[in-house]
């Protein structure tokens, strides 16, 4: 990555993992070994029930707090949703949007990722914005079209002013949770071809200046090869970031 122009993102996405209790500690364990790795920023993308808590226990460390997910609308009858301004209110930085398990298990579509993201940024919420191709996809040789029809319906209506808080997650549905990584090679070629989206859509210099992360099982061991390439500007981690001594190692490989 170019660090010159964009600043590296390290995010964890716990998914449905750990209590409150188990957040506490888990951050108390983490901050003194990731202390002062400020060659990235770090963000722990935690279930709504450990906000509050996390949030706690990441005062005064390098570490920042993202939810999983955000309904688009303001309030109102949404029954089990949380909106961006309850997010805000205790202390949330950034919210992920569309991660692919979003998409397969609830419904969600191009269009409702764009209108979750589009409230997000108006809460002045950092966006994590996943987009990626399943494997029948990368099959048919569709990936790059996919991904450039995810990305650009997801950020319709977004300025280039607030695409300072958008940060772009290219994982292959394929490479997530299942062990399988997308070689360095293909993660480069894809997230490449997302930067050029972004760059039709707002210039180069806008294009330049956004984080595009690797994510789908990068882990400790290929963390390094993955952030070495020129065009992938950090990680969003699943299964590694539940443990402190793998997701301090990706740390480390992106400073
Ligand atoms: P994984 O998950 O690292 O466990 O593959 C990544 C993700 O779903 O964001």
């Amino acid at each position: 990555m170019d660090k010159s122009k964009r600043t590296a993102v390290i995010a964890g996405n716990w998914k449905m993992n750990m209590t409150p209790a188990q957040t506490e500690a888990f951050i108390k364990e983490l901050a003194p070994m990731v202390a002062g790795l400020d060659g990235c920023s770090i963000v722990l993308c935690v279930p709504f029930v450990d906000i509050a808590t996390a949030v706690k226990a990441a005062e005064g460390t390098n570490i920042h707090v993202g939810a999983e997910n955000v309904h688009f609308a303001e309030k109102g009858a949404y029954t089990g949703e949380v909106s961006a301004e309850m997010l805000t209110s205790v202390g949330t930085e950034y919210v992920i949007v569309g991660h692919s398990e979003r998409r397969q298990y609830f419904g969600e579509t191009d269009v409702t990722v764009n209108q979750r993201l589009t409230a997000a940024l108006k809460a002045g919420l950092k966006v994590i914005v996943c987009v990626g191709e399943t494997l029948t996809e990368r099959e048919q040789g569709v990936t790059l079209e996919t991904v450039s029809r995810q990305t650009k319906v997801a950020l319709m209506g977004v300025t280039a002013d607030e695409m300072k808080n958008v940060i772009i997650a290219y994982e292959p549905v394929w490479a997530i949770g299942t062990g399988r990584t997308a070689t360095a090679e293909q993660a480069e070629e894809v997230c490449a071809d997302i930067r050029g989206v972004v760059c039709s859509l707002y210039g180069k210099e806008v294009a330049e200046a956004t984080t595009v992360q690797y994510g789908g099982s990068m882990n400790a061991k290929n963390a390094e090869e993955l952030l070495s390439m020129k065009n992938i500007d950090g990680g969003l981690i699943g299964g590694a970031s539940l443990k402190t001594a793998d997701f301090t190692v990706i740390v480390k490989a992106a400073q």
